[in-house]
This record gives C-alpha cells, sequence and structure tokens, in this order.
C-alpha cells in the first residue's frame, strides 16, 4: 500500500476563481498567471480549470511550450521576457508575447531575424525596482521598439509592490509615475495582479491573475478567502498511521518542544517537511482531523507529523488528516492560515509540495 498521502487539485475551483477577476476588472482580458508550474499545482493539471483565461502568462519558456502542447492557441506571454538572444526564436515559432524590460532585450529584438513580428509588453520599474525601464527612459525604449519591423505591437506594462496592504505605501506613487511617463502612447496597459485587481479595481486592459485563482488571498490576514469568494484549489490530505496516550511530563517529538501537562491523546499523520509541509509551522498550526480542526503538536519531522486527538476522540488510524484545503464533509482549511503558523504566505506552500507525493486531479 502506498504512503497514504496525496494531493488533489481542484478543477472547479480554479475555474470559481479565475471568474472573480472578471467582476473585480468587468472590462479587463484575464491572464491566468502560471508561472512555477502553476504555483506547483502543475500546469497540465490546472490547464482545464483555467483554461477561461484570455491568456496565459509564465516565465520559463519550457512551460510555455507545455501551454502550447495543452492545446493552447491564445496569447502566451514571457513575464521576464527573453533571457538570450535565442529565446527569440521560440518566441516566433511558438507565437510568445514577451515583455521588454531592459535594453539588451531591444538589441537581441533588433538582431533577430523573423518573419512574424511579435507582440511585446514594455515593462516600467514605477518604483519597485525589480525589473524594467525607469519612467524617464520608458519613452525611447518605447520609440526604439517602435522603429523596429520585428515588432508589431506594443503594451505597457508595470508591477506593483504594495498592491497587497493597507500599511505598505500603496499604489499611488507607482501609478503617478506611469500614467505621467505612459499618457500619450498608444497600447493596452497590464498594471494589477491579484491584490490590484481584488482591492484597488483599477483600469487595465489585461490583469495578471495569479494567486488569487489558486484560492489564496493576496492580503491574508487582513482579509481571507471567504471575504473574496475564493475556494481552495489545491488539497493536501493524509491519514493518521499511529495515536499515542501522553501522561502529564510526556514530550512529543524531536526537541521535545511540546510536553503535556495532562493525560492527551494524540494521533501521527504521515506528513512531513519532505512532503513539502513546513518545517517552521510550530505547535498550534491548524489541522483537521476527520474534518474537525484541531492543531499540530511539537515539531515536524521529515515524514511525519503529530496531532491533538481532543476534539476527535473517536479518530484513530486511518483517519483523514487535512494539512490544508478541503476536508470532509465540507469542512475547509484555507492554506494561508497554514503559511501564517509558518511565518509565510500560501503561495510558498503551494509552490513547495513535494515531487514524492502524488497528486490527483479532483475534477468536480
Ligand atoms: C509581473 C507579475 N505579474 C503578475 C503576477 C501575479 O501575482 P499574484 O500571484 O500576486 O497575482 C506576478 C507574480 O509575482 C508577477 O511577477
Amino acid at each position: 500500500m502506498p504512503r497514504p498521502i496525496e494531493a488533489l487539485i481542484h478543477t472547479a475551483a480554479l475555474a470559481h476563481n479565475l471568474a472573480r477577476a472578471r467582476p473585480a476588472a468587468p472590462d479587463a482580458k484575464v491572464w491566468a498567471v502560471v508561472k512555477a508550474n502553476a504555483y506547483g499545482h502543475g500546469i497540465e493539471r490546472v490547464f482545464e480549470g483555467l483554461r477561461g483565461a484570455d491568456g496565459f502568462a509564465l516565465l520559463d519558456l519550457a512551460e510555455a511550450e507545455r501551454i502550447r502542447t495543452c492545446g493552447w492557441r491564445g496569447p502566451v506571454l514571457l513575464l521576464e521576457g527573453a533571457f538570450e538572444p535565442r529565446d527569440l526564436e521560440l518566441c516566433s515559432r511558438l507565437n510568445l508575447w514577451h515583455v521588454v524590460h531592459c535594453s539588451e532585450q531591444i538589441d537581441w529584438l533588433a538582431a533577430h531575424k523573423t518573419h512574424q513580428p511579435h507582440r511585446v509588453f514594455l515593462k516600467m520599474n514605477s518604483g519597485m525596482n525589480r525589473l524594467g525601464f525607469l519612467p524617464a527612459a520608458y519613452r525611447s525604449a518605447w520609440a526604439r521598439l517602435n522603429a523596429l519591423p520585428q515588432i508589431d505591437e506594443i503594451s505597457l506594462m508595470t508591477h506593483f509592490s504594495d498592491a497587497d496592504s493597507d500599511s505598505g505605501r500603496g499604489i499611488a506613487h507607482q501609478m503617478v509615475a506611469f500614467e505621467a511617463a505612459t499618457r500619450d502612447l498608444p497600447g493596452e496597459r497590464s498594471l494589477a495582479n491579484s491584490a490590484a485587481v481584488l482591492r484597488h479595481r483599477l483600469r487595465s486592459d489585461w490583469v495578471r491573475a495569479g494567486v488569487m485563482s489558486y484560492g489564496s488571498a493576496p492580503d491574508f490576514p487582513a482579509r481571507d478567502i471567504a471575504h473574496w469568494g475564493l475556494q481552495p484549489t489545491m488539497t493536501l490530505r493524509s491519514r493518521l498511521i499511529a495515536t499515542q496516550s501522553l501522561q502529564p511530563g510526556d514530550a512529543v517529538g524531536y526537541g521535545s518542544s511540546f510536553t503535556a501537562d495532562a493525560p492527551l491523546r494524540i494521533g501521527i499523520a504521515a506528513c512531513g517537511y519532505a512532503d513539502g509541509y513546513p518545517r517552521h509551522c510550530a505547535t498550534g498550526t491548524p489541522v483537521l482531523v476527520d474534518g474537525v480542526r484541531t492543531r499540530t503538536l511539537g515539531r515536524v519531522s521529515m515524514d511525519m507529523i503529530a496531532v491533538d486527538l481532543t476534539p476527535t476522540p473517536a479518530a484513530g488510524p486511518g483517519s483523514e488528516v487535512t494539512l490544508w484545503g478541503r476536508g470532509p464533509r465540507g469542512s475547509l482549511l484555507p492554506i494561508d492560515e497554514v503559511a501564517r503558523a509558518a511565518g509565510t504566505i500560501g503561495y510558498e506552500l503551494m509552490c513547495a509540495l513535494a515531487p514524492r507525493v502524488p497528486v490527483h486531479i479532483d475534477g468536480g
């Protein structure tokens, strides 16, 4: 019998979440962002659920090929553009749209031989200081691109650093910089990631829906997936493989970081950090046993984790343990809650699902 752990990818939830971007950005076309192997879900596994998008955005050329192999003939955008000149050959061959964020990429385009002019998204560094041309250099980059026969259409793009919180710098300063530098430039605009789509409702011809499509609230814990009407798209579930009855003073796991102060029945679930469950989750991290919410105890081991069975006295070996996602009888444990207990964000947990975990598609 295989080890009783698996992940499920919920196709209907992917479609549902993506559709939430439509009312939030009513006139916009929606990129389904599927970089990092669809945020750990698997490009081929999410394709059916996300095929209602207007295009797929990603950054790895091999992943772009995989989306084409799925049968997608519509727009595909490389969010970081070409990494070297010969990548442009693949862009021509697979009709990939690509970001242009630096002058070297314009040089490569100028030297590129193609019969099919490219659609590009010219990226502005409006304040995040990661990729893109500074506002002062943006118009001359645009003019250079516009003069190239290799270019068909230029869209205008930027990315926000603080769209997800009320406490940061916000997006106003970046909006001002972007609008001032692009005021009379033609072309479609692409501004918003999930947080900007849900929280700022800006005008943007193309929005880039990433983590919201995967059932994570971009501004958790201020707001959760219930607030945004999102559903979990990945469930990580396992089973209890043992139980133990602790006496006061008994400790659990490596480092004895949890000690019982009263008699306590615990379960041992077949899931550990080698499955992608974060080792940083301390005692008290939420977990479901048979759909009932309880807590983890002690340190996460490579292959096992201990859980408190106080709320589920009938649980025993074989009982279902939901590490995140959907549990039995309509129960739910958002990935954001587990991520928070590990001091991180939902993105990181879903991306880190380990290769040894078998993944199945829940087509319902
Ligand atoms: C340029 C760009 N656009 C969109 C996204 C999607 O962001 P999110 O997953 O927060 O929606 C990302 C992700 O980091 C990105 O780098």
